[in-house]
């Protein structure tokens, strides 16, 4: 499995904060024995992410996590920036992300992340907070090696 990370964070880009989301993310990718292609931090940008996430599917990521701007500031656009560019949503990884992490906060609510196909990847636009978005990686990852073969177009049963 070949990931791509992107920490989306106006703070984290400029280097006015370091970036604990996408090393937390680096972290679990190596404990599932996942390779990590590529990672970036671009600021809360809708046009800067599209053109990462772009870039990361077109470099051969076939799973793409993004963390941060999920929420609903004016900033937060991640979920705007990844449905101009997706081929299709997959409702049920949002859906369980909020389900799940209700049980541990209830601001969890708040929280707009999906999953989607672009291209030939899987992108799932997980929480800014690094232990958030550790724990909703952890809701879903046992449809993500289905997941990832399906947006490849490997043929595979269910
Ligand atoms: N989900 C989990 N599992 N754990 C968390 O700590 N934090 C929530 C939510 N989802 C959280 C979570 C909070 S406080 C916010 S504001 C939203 O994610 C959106 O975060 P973001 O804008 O940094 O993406």
């Amino acid at each position: 499995m070949n990931v791509g990370i992107i920490t989306v964070s106006d703070r984290a880009s400029t280097g006015e904060y370091e970036d604990h989301g996408g090393p937390a993310l680096q972290a679990e990718s190596g404990k599932r024995g996942w390779h990590v292609l590529a990672d970036a931090i671009v600021p809360d940008d809708k046009e800067r992410i599209k053109e990462v996430i772009l870039a990361f599917e077109a470099q051969g990521c076939n799973l793409i996590l993004t963390t941060g701007g999920t929420g609903i500031t004016e900033r937060d656009v991640t979920p705007e920036a990844l449905r101009e560019i997706m081929r299709v949503e997959i409702d049920g990884f949002g859906e369980l992300m909020r389900m799940r992490s209700v049980d541990i906060t209830p601001n969890a609510i708040l929280s707009r992340g999906l999953a989607a196909v672009v291209g030939n990847s899987l992108v799932i636009t997980l929480p800014g907070k690094p232990q958030g978005a550790v724990e909703c990686l952890e809701f879903v990852e046992g449809a993500i090696a289905h997941t990832v073969k399906l947006c490849a177009g490997a043929p595979t049963s269910c």
